[in-house]
């Protein structure tokens, strides 16, 4: 899976995407401490452990760089950034049942956002699977390096060995 870059100086307005999901009854907000129980155990359920273990980072940053999207008081996405490593977005996630309702962009964009405001003009997408997702909402390219060349399955730090 390859990383990604997309540049944060044009996003999209996120009104748009926030009218869009408020109409089927989504809100977006930044995630609040005292919610880091239900929301492991939400990304841990539906997605993976790995990706909990990514968002605990989000978690203990301040302000917090996890956006949680919710319905009926329920989480049903996240979208994190500025944790894995730096300028870097994700992961995230969306529940199946709600997908392909503007979720995942609005998660996305609010995060750029957040990485913007960081000072950051560009953003990494590491090992990104849907890429295609990307380069439709927000022109984000393949950065064209050989496979194995990203941080994931690194064995060795590369700081030590050169
Ligand atoms: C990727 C994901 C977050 C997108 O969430 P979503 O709420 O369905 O996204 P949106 O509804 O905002 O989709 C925006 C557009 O991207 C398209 N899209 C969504 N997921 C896509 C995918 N996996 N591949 C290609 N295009 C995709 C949608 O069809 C939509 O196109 P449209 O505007 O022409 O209708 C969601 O599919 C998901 O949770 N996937 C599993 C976890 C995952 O892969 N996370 C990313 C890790 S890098």
């Amino acid at each position: 899976m390859p990383d990604l870059i997309c540049s944060l100086v044009n996003l999209p307005p996120i009104q748009p995407l926030m009218k869009r999901i408020n109409e089927r009854g989504i809100h977006l907000r930044r995630a609040n401490p005292w919610e880091w129980t239900p929301l492991r155990q939400f990304i841990v359920t539906n997605f993976s452990e790995k990706w909990a273990d990514e968002t605990s980072v989000a978690m203990a940053r301040q302000p917090v760089s996890c956006f949680v999207a919710t319905h009926e008081k329920k989480i049903i996405g996240f979208a994190d950034y500025e944790c894995t490593r730096r300028g870097y977005f994700g992961p995230t996630g969306v529940l199946e049942f709600h997908r392909g309702s503007g979720v995942g962009t609005a998660l996305l964009i609010a995060s750029l956002i957040g990485l913007r405001d960081m000072g950051y003009t560009y953003a990494i997408i590491g090992g990104a699977g849907p890429v295609d997702f990307y380069r439709k909402t927000v022109g984000a390219i393949v950065i064209p390096f050989d496979e194995g060349r990203g941080i994931y399955r690194l064995e060795d730090d590369p700081a030590f060995t050169s």
